[in-house]
């Protein structure tokens, strides 16, 4: 597959016209046509119109579909249908719905709700995806195939039960391993036959609900195995594609930071990587931002797409705020500046019926084109359509890589103790937000990735230490690069179970410095850090919250301490530089800072901008708050995306010379940008 095969960023949507009568067909391509609509996800919801009993299969109605996009010069993701199951399924097959945390078999209703390891789910579900496949494959301007929908949740019935013993056996190998994984002599749980092993739920581990578990070492990997289990479904489904087209990329949307599957054991399986955008509100500009790089860094900085978003607004949230005048267009280049290479919706028309009546699209219940939302929908067509292929394809140069870990999420967040409070997509997002203000280009990426090319290397709530990781942070402190860590890291190996020892993981030596005590408090309550930059730079005081480690340097430099509380006075951050890199890292020495504490927004960013500054990293507006700047880079060729999410005019110095591609105005540094409220530059540097 070439690195850019499209003309343009694909733009479009989730298109169900099996849901609408065929006269309304014409409607759709002529609107799709003023809104430069080029791409068309269809039959994600379509399985109980294509499969109307077990061998019976109706494409009637598909084919007049794809025909007609066909006939009309679109581009077709094509989905596997398998998104919902159909009724006569669940009627026949019981089987195939879901046994919830509580234990009650589901009957038929909702959507995404398939028992991963039902065998009649998996052979109906790939049957039809060969299905399609086979009738489908080599359609002219066929560019994805989109199985299943937003994989997620879990079931815990009969057979999943038996796929998990069988997942626990090739993981473990012997009981005897396995007993050990779990420390189950702990409350006399030593395993003396598989079939004794139940899925962790109410029923059994759990009290208080998933996060609230007696055995983290059965929960962990119920996690991991309900992850892989919705894999299977997944990888069955892309084998029966690939059966009878080898070529054409094969995605699933994902839901960025969506905590029930780990999106990076799945990423190897992906020809491309793809998700849905739905933040949880207007000020979602920085998790957004987050939420992309950690797409991106899902194929190694590849481009994804996005799959969804919405036009105007949600229908699922107890409020649902249509999108602001513009924040449909910065909110679009905004993904294309991370990496995106398709800007998809959901949906083109608007539901007549059912929970989405309510959820914007491109075309409204009125079916009007003049509506604000198609509108603006419109323009931003014009605009794509005005880039061309020029970033397709292209990457996102970052010298900041930001760590991110599905088992260290899980992890930290089902442990009984030290504080329950602790989530770590804050913690993570609070380190991403430091970046984002100031500007820095970084790649969110697994704990597997390659370190060598990045100076600084953020490792936030780093809880579970899995293979050579500390090694490979140690080689990005010896060479002269930073590397930054917080509280409750470097805790648990892969089995959840605690370090033992001085040196856990290694991060005594690694960080120059140990925990003492790890005290945990209610949200409420704050113990003032004070920090204080050793080499004469600036001081600041700032709350920290949740856990507090008492730090006991051995070789690292205190630059922070407690003001509180009975170890007030105590080391609460500290930096360690373990010497000068032989011919490394510009002869300057690497650093290891250690965060015991959640610390507030401002006393993150005082550690960050310090990390940053020595590697002249911080961006080219780190003072105007709510203007990201992004470059994508493909053969030399240099865009920059400068994306102002104020609600009020700002005016900046350019800080690159090019051309705007949306206005075609010539731009030389230093002169002022006016920008108004959810502006967009676009700019191919000279
Ligand atoms: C998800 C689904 C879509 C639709 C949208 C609505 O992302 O994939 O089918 O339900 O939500 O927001
Ligand atoms: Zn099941």
């Amino acid at each position: 597959m070439a690195d850019h095969q499209l003309p343009a960023i694909a733009y479009g949507g989730d298109y169900n016209p099996e849901q609408w009568p065929e006269e309304v067909w014409a409607d759709d391509h002529r609107a799709f046509g003023l809104a430069r609509i080029d791409t068309l996800t269809v039959g994600v919801f379509a399985w109980a119109h294509l499969q109307t009993a077990e061998d019976t299969y109706d494409f009637t109605t598909l084919d007049a579909i794809v025909a007609r996009i066909v006939a009309e010069g679109r581009r077709i993701v094509l989905a596997t249908a398998t998104g919902a199951l159909p009724p006569w399924l669940a009627k026949a097959h019981p089987e195939v719905t879901r046994t919830d945390f509580e234990g009650r078999r589901h009957r038929y209703g909702q959507r995404h709700n398939a028992c991963p390891s039902s065998p009649v789910f998996q052979r109906l579900s790939a049957a039809l995806a060969g299905r399609i496949a086979q009738r489908y494959a080599g359609t002219p301007g066929l560019i994805a195939w989109h199985v299943g929908n937003e994989y997620g949740g879990a079931c815990y019935c009969d057979n999943c039960a038996a796929a998990f013993r069988v997942w626990l056996r090739e993981r473990y190998g012997s009981l005897d391993r396995l007993n050990q994984a779990w420390n189950a002599t702990f409350w006399s749980h030593t395993f003396t036959d598989w079939d004794e092993i139940e899925p962790p739920s109410a029923l059994t581990e759990h009290w208080r609900g998933p996060n609230h578990t007696a055995f983290q070492g059965i929960t962990l990997d119920y996690l991991r195995f309900t992850s892989d289990a919705m894999l299977r479904n997944f990888t069955d489904e892309k084998a029966a594609i690939r059966e009878h087209d080898p070529h054409t990329p094969v995605t699933t949307n994902f839901m960025g930071m969506y905590r029930p599957i780990d999106y990076h054991r799945w990423a190897e399986h992906l020809d491309l990587a793809s998700w849905d955008n739905y933040p949880p509100n207007e000020q979602s500009q920085a998790r957004m931002a987050f939420t992309h790089d950690l797409m991106r860094g899902l194929k190694d900085g590849a481009p994804f797409w996005v799959m969804e978003q919405t036009p105007t607004t949600t229908a699922s949230r107890d409020v649902n705020p249509v999108k602001r005048p513009g924040v449909l267009r910065l909110w679009s280049w905004q993904s294309v500046a991370h990496g995106a290479d398709a800007v998809l919706y959901f949906q083109m028309r608007q539901s007549v019926g059912a929970c989405e009546k309510y959820h914007g699209a491109l075309l409204d219940h009125t079916g009007r084109t003049d509506t604000r939302a198609f509108t603006e929908a419109a323009t931003l067509g014009a605009e794509l359509e005005r880039l061309g292929d020029a970033v397709l394809g292209a990457r996102t140069p970052a010298r900041v890589a930001l760590l991110f870990d599905w088992d260290s999420w899980w992890a930290a967040e089902i442990s009984d103790g030290p504080n329950r409070h602790v989530r770590y997509p804050d913690v993570v997002l609070g380190y991403h937000r430091a970046l984002w203000d100031a500007n820095v280009g970084l790649d969110a990426v697994p704990v597997t990735a390659d370190l060598t090319g990045y100076d600084v290397v953020l490792a936030p709530l780093l809880h579970m230490i899995k293979g050579d990781l500390t090694q490979r942070l140690a080689a990005v402190v010896a060479r002269g690069g930073t590397v930054i860590t917080s509280f409750l890291s470097g805790r648990v190996d892969s089995d959840d179970n605690a370090f033992l020892g001085d040196d856990p993981a290694g991060f005594t030596s690694l960080f120059g410095v140990r925990v003492a005590e790890t005290d945990a408090q209610p949200t409420d309550v704050a113990n003032p850090v004070t920090l204080t930059d050793p080499d004469g730079g600036g001081s600041l005081t700032a709350d920290g919250r949740l856990v507090m480690e008492v730090l006991v340097p051995e070789g690292a430099d205190v630059i922070g301490t407690y003001g509180a509380d009975f170890y007030v006075g105590e080391p609460a951050v500290t930096r360690y530089r373990p010497g000068t890199a032989a011919g490394g890292g510009a002869g300057r020495s690497g650093e290891a800072w250690y965060v015991g504490t959640q610390l507030a927004a401002d006393g993150v960013a005082w550690v960050v901008q310090a990390a940053l500054a020595r590697y002249g990293l911080l961006g080219p507006h780190p003072d105007v708050a709510d203007l990201e700047v992004c470059v994508r880079e493909r053969d030399g060729v240099r865009h920059t995306f400068v994306l102002w999410h104020g609600d009020a005019p700002v005016e900046v110095p350019a800080h690159v010379a090019g051309t705007d591609v949306l206005t075609g105005r010539v731009i030389t540094v230093g002169e002022t940008l006016r920008l108004a409220p959810k502006d967009v530059l676009v700019i191919r540097e000279r």
